[in-house]
């Protein structure tokens, strides 16, 4: 009998037969051979993943006395997140975000931010449905929206100063798609912003908010970096503290992995008030839940109301240093970049480097930057940037030691490429 062909994989996951891009495959590297001043100090400094490194030791000292587990911690429990654990979010969110009451039962922990978006798009669209993504984001974004929830990200291109989308940019997409008979049913925002590292002030979520609803669209504000508001003259403004109630259409997302440095512990909350979502969000989590252990940690930790105050205050001064070191190296480099208030990162023009002003001369920069100074950004091109030659650092991700090393050997490295030109136009 002939052999039948069986496929390796199912159709549902077809699409994530494709290899890394090149920029992750650089962090990859860049992870097995770390620049350390002392043990490695030719290897690579990663400024291309969003990690805040500033602030472990912190971290690691409280954790050492929040893991004394009870037995309870071994046993099932709400897939959601078991209440202790629920009530301290609640209370967290109340007083650092929403600056009013927050209903434990709308809270609903699972395995980071990203899964936290995943889940929403299950829940709220169907397969297909067009996603509003003002540009440039957040490169992960795209998979958050893709990869299981299979709909489509919809890309807004930014019409505003420092690459701000306007609402008028959002309404002309709207309408070009309604037109072409796209269905689009939800924006997502992020705020503060990753890459540009702005803030929606109240006004503006208001506007958002009322076009939003205006237009029958739900609303996601990923909110992952609330709580690294560096800028002294800068406050965030949550969208749950812009809103008395949410309602049906909008909804809240924040994990631990950025404000507490923990990316690699998978915590992540949505808050949401839809009664209908908050009952099939009560099944999901137990495919993407939080450890038992994990959630004891951070009961724990939040429930030193002294601790969380006292960090956020150190993690966001030590921010603040950080982000300027960096910000000066850039200016004695003559290169500009989109002034930051919140987040990690610096959006920066590299134009000055390239060949010419062409995506081929933006991957070309990246390249020699990554082989020849050992030094990984992120290249514009992968944030959707309108215009090539801007680039993303995360400037948190290493010390300013390693910054400091990091813009010299960038200087070298250009330099020396700029001698070899004039050799060979000789
Ligand atoms: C804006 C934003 N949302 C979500 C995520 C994913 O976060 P998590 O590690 O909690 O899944 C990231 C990670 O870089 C991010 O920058």
């Amino acid at each position: 009998m002939e052999k039948q062909q069986v496929s390796k994989v199912s159709s549902r996951v077809e699409h994530l037969l494709q290899p890394f891009s090149p920029h992750l495959e650089a962090s990859f590297a860049a992870w097995k051979d770390p620049f350390d001043p002392v043990h490695n100090p030719n290897g690579y400094i990663n400024f291309a993943v969003a990690e805040n490194k500033l602030s472990l030791d912190l971290l690691l000292e409280k954790l050492k006395h929040c893991r004394n587990i009870p037995p309870s911690v071994l046993g099932y429990d709400d897939m959601r997140g078991n209440e202790s654990f629920r009530k301290e979010i609640a209370k967290f969110l109340e007083t650092y975000f929403f600056h009013r009451s927050v209903d434990v039962d709308g809270i609903f922990c699972c395995a980071g931010a990203g899964c936290a978006l995943d889940l929403l798009f299950q829940c709220l669209l169907e397969q297909g449905d067009g996603v509003l993504l003002p540009a440039p984001y957040y490169p992960g974004f795209i998979h958050d929206i893709e990869a299981r929830a299979r709909c489509r990200p919809i890309i807004v291109e930014p019409t505003g100063q420092h690459f701000r989308f306007q609402l008028q940019d959002l309404e002309k997409k709207l309408v070009e798609c309604r037109h072409s008979g796209q269905s689009v049913k939800a924006l997502l925002l992020c705020s503060p912003n990753n890459p540009l590292g702005f803030m929606f002030t109240r006004e503006e979520l208001e506007n958002i908010v009322s076009w939003t609803r205006q237009n029958g669209l739900q609303l996601i504000v990923d909110e992952i970096y609330g709580l690294s508001v560096f800028s002294k003259s800068s406050k965030l403004v949550s969208i749950g503290s812009v809103l008395d109630e949410l309602g049906d259409d909008v909804h809240f997302v924040w994990s631990f992995s950025k404000d507490f440095c923990m990316s690699g512990l998978r915590a992540g909350v949505i808050y949401t008030e839809n009664r209908v979502a908050r009952n099939a969000l009560r099944f999901l989590p137990y495919f993407c839940g939080v450890s038992g252990d994990t959630q004891f940690a951070l009961t724990q930790l939040l429930s030193d109301s002294e601790f969380v105050q006292n960090f956020i205050r150190e993690n966001t001064q030590r921010l603040y240093e950080t982000y300027s070191v960096h910000c000066s190296c850039l200016d004695k480099l003559g290169i500009s970049y989109v002034p930051s208030e919140a987040g990690f990162f610096i959006w920066m023009n590299l134009n000055p480097w390239m060949a010419s002003h062409t995506w081929e001369s933006e991957r070309e920069l990246w390249r020699r930057l990554l082989d020849k100074a050992k030094v990984v950004l992120t290249p514009g091109e992968v944030c959707h940037s309108t215009e090539p030659g801007w680039f993303r650092c995360c400037f948190s991700a290493a010390s300013s030691e390693a910054a400091k090393v990091a813009w010299k050997r960038v200087e070298q490295c250009i330099v020396h490429h700029q001698e070899e030109n004039r050799k060979r136009e000789k």
